[in-house]
């Protein structure tokens, strides 16, 4: 009798308890992040190192009172919207919104930042901790698109090493941002074939997050593979062949698009014409190798 009691009025206890969460004080909510916010001139080198523009969209994760938001809009002209659980925050975000005439161009969303669709966007913001932010890796690896950027206050991603980093001091106290670029997944056996008579190259790539290395060959002969570097889509490498025994130096530029590579190829700084290469997709590998630390904060 008291079990099914028990089983009738769960659900109803679950219901309410959800609806009542927005309307607890902040103490009381799960927060994964306590609230602090970002000082103005770190704001300012966040979107400096993020080179945001006009026809970015941001997306700052965990908004707070919407201060990144507000001035990605206003200094910067771009759209943005933030995300925070805390409606407190997000009632503070329209205000701030409103005072700074951007209303126009930002949207607050009361939600879970795990939640939080960003496939549209091609900046996300974070003032997070490195504990949060390695748990949301995988996705922004995985759903945003490649050439987005990613800018943080303070924390970092653990073995996902920045492309650049900047430092400001506010009050005496220093603040890392860091930016990465989300790369492409460039990694697997790639083919083409070039030149007179036609010769058939073979490249395999192995990646851990922006970093590529490997082997190339053509006709079945190696070469070494040197400079390998990728920046979001774009594809950098140069190919050392021997010849008639002389060496002779490839360099091959291209853009990352799915199972094709295709770009142009430079000889002595002279353009010697166009490769494109495919891949065999199921040589595609996992990019992110997981965390190489046990992260407590
Ligand atoms: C350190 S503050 C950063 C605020 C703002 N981004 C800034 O830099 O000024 C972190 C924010 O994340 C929010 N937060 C914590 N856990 C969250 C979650 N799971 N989903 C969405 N927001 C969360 C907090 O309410 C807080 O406003």
């Amino acid at each position: 009798m008291e079990k099914n009691m028990i089983k009738k009025i769960a659900p109803v206890l679950i219901l309410l308890s959800l609806c009542l969460t927005p309307y607890l004080p902040a103490q009381e909510r799960h927060l994964d992040v306590p609230y602090v916010p970002t000082k103005y001139p770190v704001v300012d080198e966040m979107l400096r190192l993020a080179n945001v523009q006009k026809t970015d969209l941001l997306i700052d994760l965990g908004c707070g009172d919407g201060r990144i938001v507000v001035s990605a809009a206003q200094k910067c002209g771009a759209r943005a919207i933030g995300v925070d659980i805390d409606p407190d925050r997000i009632e503070e975000s329209h205000e701030n919104a409103a005072k700074a005439g951007v209303k126009d161009h930002v949207k607050f969303i009361q939600g879970d930042l795990f939640q939080a669709d960003v496939r549209e966007a091609s900046v996300v913001s974070l003032y997070l901790l490195t504990s949060v932010n390695i748990k949301l890796r995988p996705r922004l690896i995985r759903e945003l698109r490649p050439g987005t950027r990613v800018v943080s206050h303070n924390f970092g991603m653990d073995n996902w090493k920045p492309d650049q980093t900047s430092n400001v001091m506010v009050d005496e106290i220093s603040h890392d941002v860091f930016l990465w670029i989300i790369p492409a997944n460039a990694s697997g056996t790639w083919k083409w074939t070039m030149g007179e008579p036609k010769a058939n190259w073979e490249m395999n790539l192995e990646q851990l997050f922006q970093q590529i290395s490997g082997r190339i060959s053509v006709n079945g002969a190696s070469a070494a593979l040197k400079d390998a570097v990728l920046s979001g889509d774009k594809i950098k490498f140069t190919a050392e062949r021997q010849l008639n025994e002389k060496t002779v130096l490839f360099v091959f530029e291209g853009v990352v698009h799915g199972h094709t590579i295709a770009g142009k190829v430079l000889q002595n700084g002279k353009e010697l014409g166009e490769w494109k290469a495919s891949r065999n997709p199921v040589t595609q590998k996992d990019i992110d190798a997981g965390s190489g630390t046990d992260i407590r904060y």
